[in-house]
């Protein structure tokens, strides 16, 4: 049974620079300027196919433990990338967003992140969400904090709800407010986790997992993920039709 409907949302762990450039024995670091290059492409390919929103986790919460020299690199590939691709993605219809706790960059960063944020506001062709300081497990805290603060300044907040929380009303205070939850969730690299992205979100998602690395990752790849997920029988729980 193969149906040809996009996912409405991909999101993907862009995973394996570091091994990627090990074998070729090279720094880590080269694996991630490696990596930014299969971001263009796959941004690109969304483009091309039409896909309505892509989230992309590019560095997780849990990502500030690695040594500091790998971690500035990443936040200067993240400036280097909006730098050079800022007037393409204009150009192309991309908004940008983020999801995760982005206060916590360094500051020129947050700065350029910021900008082009605004400066795509009024995009509406794709969706381009990164992940930046992300973790999952935060992102729900947060939202039950400021639930829990709306709650207390306003007791009524809440009646027009019938005062019950329902998962509509929760998912508009994560991170995602707006978005469609993934319908497939790619890892490269072959690890078999979700390292705390999206645990909301996910529930159910399809899951597609490939041994490629992120920077050999293609086009050719992205599509044949897709392909596999339009082939799946998606149940939610129900029997087969
Ligand atoms: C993914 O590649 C990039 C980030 C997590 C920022 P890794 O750096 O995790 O590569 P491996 O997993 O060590 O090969
Ligand atoms: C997940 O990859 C985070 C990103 C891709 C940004 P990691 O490489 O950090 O995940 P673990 O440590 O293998 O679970
Ligand atoms: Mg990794």
């Amino acid at each position: 049974m193969t149906s040809n409907i996009l996912p409405r949302h991909v999101a993907i762990i862009m995973d394996g620079n570091g091994r990627w450039a090990a074998e070729r024995g090279f720094p880590r670091v080269a694996g991630h300027k490696a990596g930014v290059e299969t971001v263009r492409a796959i941004v690109k390919a969304s483009l091309d196919l039409g896909l309505p929103v892509l989230t992309l986790y590019a560095f997780s919460q849990e990502n500030w433990k690695r040594p500091k020299e790998e971690v500035n690199v990443l936040m200067e590939l993240l400036d280097f990338f909006i730098h050079k691709e800022i007037g393409r993605l204009k150009k192309e219809g991309v908004r940008l967003r983020t999801i995760g706790r982005i206060e916590a960059l360094p500051e020129k960063t947050l700065a350029k992140v910021k900008e082009a944020v605004a400066a795509t506001r009024e995009n509406g062709r794709l969706i381009l969400n990164i992940a930046l300081n992300y973790g999952a497990r935060t992102e729900i805290l947060d939202a039950v904090g400021r639930l829990l603060e709306e709650a207390a300044a306003d007791p009524g907040r809440f009646r027009p709800f019938g005062a019950r929380l329902t998962e509509e009303l929760f998912s508009e205070y994560l991170y995602t407010r707006g978005l469609p939850d993934p319908d497939l969730l790619i890892r490269t690299s072959g690890e078999m986790r979700l390292s705390n992205f999206l645990l909301w979100q996910l529930s159910y998602a399809e899951i597609y997992i490939t041994k490629k690395y992120w920077p050999d990752f293609t086009k050719g790849d992205f599509k044949k993920a897709i392909r596999e997920y339009q082939r799946r029988e998606r149940r939610f729980g129900d029997v087969k039709a």
